[in-house]
């Protein structure tokens, strides 16, 4: 459907990031060695504050590593480029331009695509979501998910190299959230893409990641290194099922452990990890 899909490698050695300066430098991101492999999911998982929006700052080149290398296809990261594009956690659409219009915003900048090409990528990738009838329709009168989903063909339509999600269906309701999830599987599934997606949910994680690398507490470094073997096309089923059992736990005995040294720093996004920890585990 769209043009021919780009490589997308990218090779994370020994990142390290500190902000501020002596004696109230802090040190965010320590020694992050990292590998997103072409054409798969890798989700990154770790507590609050952590470092994780950081690190995907340095990969999308808005910052730079203090040490380390940050390389894409063998090329040195040396700043922001329309090869790795990244959806944040708040709208990022024009408000001033229906769908369909922001939809076929990159491809009309870009000039690399004829009109018609655009407006028949623009319907495919709508239809995909499940915004073909929402295609006039203005970000304001959109739901939070149609929003979100705008988003994601927003920046599939650009067919990055790599894509960068930084908790991207964190605040939507848990079932918009779930459905959002089965779109974006499904998208993938059809277009495979190099992503490195942000979350701080488990099932979420798990259900959609070939490959699970889990942060420890600041600074920030990766604790665990897990193959998501479930079988794809992934449904939501699958959930339940003895092999997703073990992986979600002992996921969560690491985020539990370092959740428990986040809350004797007085973190209040651990207090309500390790509430919900206990209350599924102990309940
Ligand atoms: N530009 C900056 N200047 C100073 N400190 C910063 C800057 N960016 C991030 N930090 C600090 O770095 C730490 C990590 O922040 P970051 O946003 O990367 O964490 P996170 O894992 O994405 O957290 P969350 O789960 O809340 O999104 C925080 O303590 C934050 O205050
Ligand atoms: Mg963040």
């Amino acid at each position: 459907m769209l043009s021919t899909q780009r490589k997308g490698e990218m090779k994370i050695e020994k990142v390290s990031k500190s902000f501020g300066y002596h004696p109230f430098q802090q040190q965010v991101l320590k020694d992050v060695s990292i590998n997103l492999r072409d054409s798969k999911l890798t989700v990154l998982i770790g507590p609050s504050g952590c470092g994780k929006s950081t690190l995907i700052n340095l990969l999308a080149g808005y910052d730079k590593p203090d040490e380390g290398t940050i390389l894409l296809n063998g090329q040195s990261v040396s700043g922001p480029g329309s090869d790795r594009l990244v959806v944040f956690q708040e709208t990022a659409l024009f408000p001033w331009m229906n769908t369909f219009d922001n939809v076929a915003y990159g491809p009309r900048v870009s000039r690399k695509l004829s009109r018609s090409e655009i407006t028949d990528q623009v319907r495919t990738l709508l239809e995909k979501v499940g915004l073909q009838d929402f295609q006039s329709k203005y970000p304001s009168q959109l739901s939070g998910g149609m929003q979100r989903r705008a988003e994601l063909a927003r920046m599939m339509i650009n067919n990055p190299a790599v894509m960068f999600l930084d908790e991207p269906f964190r605040g939507l309701d848990a079932m918009t959230r779930e459905l959002m999830q089965e779109y974006f599987v499904a998208l993938l599934e059809e277009q495979s893409q190099t992503v490195l997606f942000v979350t701080s949910e488990i099932d979420e994680a798990i259900f959609l990641a070939d490959h699970l690398l889990i942060m420890s507490n600041r600074p920030g470094t990766i604790i665990k290194e897990m193959e998501i073997k479930l079988q794809r096309p992934r449904h939501k089923d699958m959930l339940k099922s003895v092999e997703y059992l073990d992986y979600k736990r002992e996921a969560l005995e690491l985020l539990h452990a370092e959740a428990l040294k986040a809350f004797a720093g007085g973190s209040k996004a651990s207090q309500d990890f390790l509430e919900a920890f206990h209350k599924e585990h102990l309940e």
